[in-house]
């Protein structure tokens, strides 16, 4: 059994990493800041669960903070993997405070890359974005298309720290598999995210807000299923970028229906402006995911929805005041 480093252990996909890596057996210390990009309680949530749990470390600490990291986690700790999965990820509001997202996203994933470095960890893995397709590539898009017209500050910082992880594979022989996510969505979700909103808002009897006309389209992903990708890349593969979707693109207006359906009420929708940040359509090809890790999504949209409906409902007394803006 081995230990793995996490970070963002107290996020969406970081939480749902840890409890399987610990299911698994292994040990797993896990780091994250608990900043307030969004309503803490569900990270708070989130780390309850994992602390129930034997084998688990959690320091609560910034990935930007090089020093502090070196001494209380790389000192104390031996890592067969470090996961990266701190990040700042909302794609709208990176337009607001791109200085956030390129400390987090690219210094905080230098500092940990050179820790691998100093330390002599053998495998890194990343979360990436299928928002670094930007707009213009043919559908499904393809790990080997172009990424250099990122729409959005959250997107060029992925893309930032993806040529970064490439240099120090190239330069110091580190091991890294990249994993551009699509639209993950599931229990205890990120709450700017349109899943978590869609399922409280139709629930409380509040408007359900869409930017443009509802026609866009996400390959929407469900967590477990990107847990699974993520433990299944940390195998030793050179440098691959590899995408993890569920290759089922939804159009945003089906989905409000799905939630209608599940929910059991109406939805009132209410259009807003289209975000120029916004990329119209995602669609993952994930043939390469399928021949280097054996991965294939699970999980589909009903399926998972439907587990998120439940999840809100049992937590509802405070999930229904969770901020989502
Ligand atoms: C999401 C995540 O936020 C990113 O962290 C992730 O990297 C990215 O997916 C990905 O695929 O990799 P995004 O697609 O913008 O980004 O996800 P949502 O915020 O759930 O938005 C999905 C769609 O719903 C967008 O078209 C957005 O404009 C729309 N939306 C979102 C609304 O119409 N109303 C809302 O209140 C929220």
């Amino acid at each position: 059994m081995a230990s793995y480093l996490v970070t963002g252990a107290a996020g969406f996909i970081g939480a749902r990493v840890a409890e399987t890596l610990l299911a698994e057996g292994h040990s797993v210390v896990g780091v994250d800041n608990l900043n307030d990009a969004y309503d803490v309680r569900l990270k708070q949530w989130r780390l309850a669960q994992l602390q129930a749990r034997p084998n688990f470390r959690f320091y609560k600490l910034d990935i930007c903070r090089r020093a502090e990291l070196a001494e209380t986690v790389f000192g104390r700790h031996k890592f067969a993997a470090v996961i990266n999965l701190a990040a700042r990820a909302g794609v709208r509001y990176s337009v607001e405070d791109p200085w956030a997202y390129y400390e987090t996203n690219v210094t905080g994933t230098l500092n940990l890359l050179e820790l691998c470095r100093s330390h002599g960890i053998a495998k890194f893995v990343l979360s990436s974005s299928s928002s670094v397709y930007g707009q213009g590539n043919p559908l499904p898009y393809r790990e080997d298309q172009p990424t250099d017209q990122p729409l959005s500050p959250y997107a060029a910082s992925k893309k930032a720290a993806e040529t970064l992880c490439y240099t120090y594979h190239h330069l110091h022989g580190l091991d890294v598999s990249i994993l551009r996510f699509f639209t993950v969505y599931g229990p205890a979700g990120r709450p700017d995210m349109l899943p978590f909103r869609l399922v409280q808002w139709i629930c409380e009897g509040r408007p359900v807000v869409i930017y443009g006309d509802g026609r866009q389209s996400r390959d929407f992903t469900y967590v477990d299923d990107i847990a699974r990708g993520t433990i299944a890349a940390i195998r030793p593969l050179g440098y691959e970028v590899m995408n993890l979707g569920a290759d089922r693109p939804v159009p945003l207006m089906a989905a409000i229906r799905l939630v209608e359906a599940l929910v059991g009420r109406p939805a009132q929708v209410v259009f807003e402006a289209a975000q120029p940040s916004d990329v119209q359509h995602t669609w993952a090809n994930i043939t390469l995911a399928g021949k280097l890790l054996d991965w294939a999504p699970q999980v589909s949209l009903d399926e998972g929805m439907g587990r998120l409906v439940e999840w809100y409902c049992a937590n509802r007394e405070w999930a229904r005041e969770v901020a989502t803006c």
